[in-house]
């Protein structure tokens, strides 16, 4: 999959995209990503990104020109048809199904914001699709950016080792995963579940799906239809 990263912070984002697993499946040649460091295109005598908003309102706004001519650097490295992400509170949603279907997709453009916002005219032309990863407002895109990367990667296929990894993970079938053990079967007398130890496989399918339902119950009532309870 070939990505593309528009941001002003690619030196914050680099040593994640190379280490693991990301980093395994980039020199596998599975994930492509490149950077269009913003700031690069800035035609301002001081190299600047940003300004202050018409209009007023707290922070700065990061203006057009820079985004338009990096856009169109990153445009070359692929289809037309290419995809236009902005990471952004007010996007949709990331789940699991949104990251499946960007994996489809096989090219992706992702555009990190910063300061307060940037220029609408941005969204307006260069943008296909608004992304949020979570109701909460981080300092700039590229976090988000990278758990868009990383949650999308993992459908592309070889990333992660074994085909079937997806099926037993959280939200696949609606809930959150079951709790796992490895050795020891006592660690400091702590004692892994007896059913997992058993062998017997219908017991242990039990107890991981009893196990799911309860954290799912406990934790997000909401994916199983259930009201949410007040917090504690
Ligand atoms: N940029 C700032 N906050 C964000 C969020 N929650 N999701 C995506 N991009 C963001």
């Amino acid at each position: 999959m070939k990505i593309s990263i528009l941001t002003l912070f690619p030196e914050a984002m680099q040593p994640y995209l190379d280490s693991s697993i990301l980093g395994r499946a980039e020199r596998a040649g599975l994930l492509d990503v490149a950077f269009y460091p913003i700031r690069d295109y800035s035609l301002d005598k001081h190299k600047k990104t940003d300004d202050y908003p018409f209009g007023g309102g707290a922070g700065l706004v990061m203006t057009p020109q820079p985004v338009f001519d990096a856009m169109a650097a990153a445009r070359q490295r692929h289809r037309p048809s290419c995809k236009v992400i902005y990471l952004s509170p007010q996007g949709r949603r990331l789940d699991n199904r949104l990251a499946r279907q960007l994996a489809g997709e096989e090219e992706l453009i992702l555009l990190c914001g910063h300061y307060e916002g940037i220029d609408q005219r941005i969204v307006d032309q260069l943008v296909d699709m608004e992304v949020s990863i979570g109701d909460y407002v981080l300092t700039g895109g590229e976090l988000a950016a990278l758990v868009l990367v990383d949650s999308v990667s993992r459908f592309v296929p070889g990333v992660v080792g074994n085909e079937n990894v997806h099926e037993d993970e959280s939200f696949e079938d609606g809930l959150l995963e079951y709790p796992q053990y490895t050795r020891p079967a006592d660690f400091r007398g702590f004692a892994v579940p007896e059913v997992l130890l058993s062998g017997h496989h219908a017991h242990i399918e039990a107890w991981h799906k009893e196990k799911a339902l309860e954290k799912t119950r406990a934790v997000r009532p909401d994916l199983l239809g259930e009201e949410q309870k007040p917090e504690v």
